[in-house]
């Protein structure tokens, strides 16, 4: 792999405080060319703009997909990944999926060991602080054919981050528009999933809503997915999260959870959940929690849903699970405490 500096950090102009999420990026970046049926010209080289050809077959149909993953920083100014196995391998499957070429996992983790040590500084100590990894692939082929493209490259591009959301978040559960389908790429996190969800979440947000709650594309009566999250209902002392399919990410953050309650002894089911029983639940004063999960968002308590023309708030409570959960999370992310899992990686 070929290293080319930059000559001068730009780390000085930014003020961590305040970041916009996915709006900063660091010192470097990685990328690397398919061509001929080879991964070629690997490299690390100052974060800039790239030439892609117009006819790239990824501004006309899309074949592309990324991940996400986060490198924390300890107060030994340490640097630990989580769960980046899981990483790689959601990748390819995403990549299968979208008819593209398998990166090789030794590159994968020799170009993100060596991003994270030349801009080291840039993943700073303390609760909240991240660098958040974006891995992605897309077809570079300079030919407009509608069929697999034969040229790919794949990146790996750096940003510090904080917190994805500010302030009470609220979502709509959707009735009308899809994420995803039964056979289709839900569970991939392909590009195209992300822009598909644009439009119905604009119309959301003039109602008052961040996110929408996705429901079955078929019926609509089974809670799936939030699109940048994956979804927690607390029910009496009882937490419920759908189960993966074909259309739900199998989200890291996710699973992740699911296994730290199950050792806190709180009763979990992942069954498939009836828009209805959440409704009920709401109107009987039972619902006690909703939460996403994601590596962007952590652990994100929702304030209140919409369903039709109903809105509904959540009540406080005190000592949630979702805080409980997300302190059990970052106190292994952040090497805080022991991690009995095994998902804390040192970079
Ligand atoms: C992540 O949590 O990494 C996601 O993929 C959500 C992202 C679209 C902000």
């Amino acid at each position: 792999m070929k290293v080319n500096k930059i000559k001068v950090s730009k780390i000085d102009q930014i003020d961590f405080d305040n970041l916009d999420f996915g709006s900063v990026f660091t010192d470097h970046m990685f990328t690397c060319d398919y061509i001929n049926g080879e991964w070629v010209d690997a490299q690390i080289c100052p974060y800039e703009p790239i030439t892609i050809s117009p006819s790239a077959r990824v501004f006309h149909y899309g074949q592309a997909c990324f991940e996400g993953m986060k490198a924390f920083k300890d107060n030994n100014n340490k640097t630990w990944l989580f769960r980046p196995n899981d990483n790689y391998e959601r990748i390819i499957k995403s990549s299968v999926r979208l008819a593209m070429p398998e990166f090789p996992k030794e590159l994968f983790f020799d170009s993100l060991n060596k991003l994270l040590e030349l801009d080291n500084n840039w993943i700073k100590p303390g609760l909240g602080n991240s660098l958040y990894i974006r891995p992605f692939i897309f077809a570079s082929e300079d030919t407009i054919n509608a069929t697999e493209a034969n040229e790919y490259k794949f990146m790996i591009i750096c940003a510090p981050a904080n917190s994805y959301y500010s302030g009470d978040v609220r979502v709509k559960i959707e009735k009308s528009f899809s994420r995803a389908a039964k056979g289709g790429v839900g569970y991939a996190k392909a590009a195209g999933n992300y822009a598909a969800q644009f439009y119905p979440t604009i119309l959301a947000r003039n109602q008052g809503y961040q996110q929408i709650i996705w429901t079955d594309s078929s019926t609509h009566e089974y809670i799936e997915e939030a699109g940048t999250m994956n979804l927690f209902f607390r029910i009496g002392d009882k937490l419920i999260t759908a189960p993966t399919s074909d259309s739900i990410l199998d989200g890291i953050t996710r699973k992740s959870l699911i296994k730290i309650s199950k050792d806190l002894g709180i009763d979990i089911e992942v069954r498939p959940i009836k828009v209805s029983e959440i409704l009920n639940a709401a109107k009987q004063n039972n619902l006690k929690e909703i939460f996403g999960s994601g590596t962007a968002v952590v652990v994100l308590p929702i304030s209140g849903f919409g369903y039709e023309n109903e809105k509904i708030e959540l009540p406080t409570i005190e000592n949630p699970w979702s805080l409980l959960l997300k302190k059990k999370l970052n106190d292994i992310q952040y090497n805080i405490t022991e991690d009995p899992y095994g998902w804390r990686i040192k970079a």
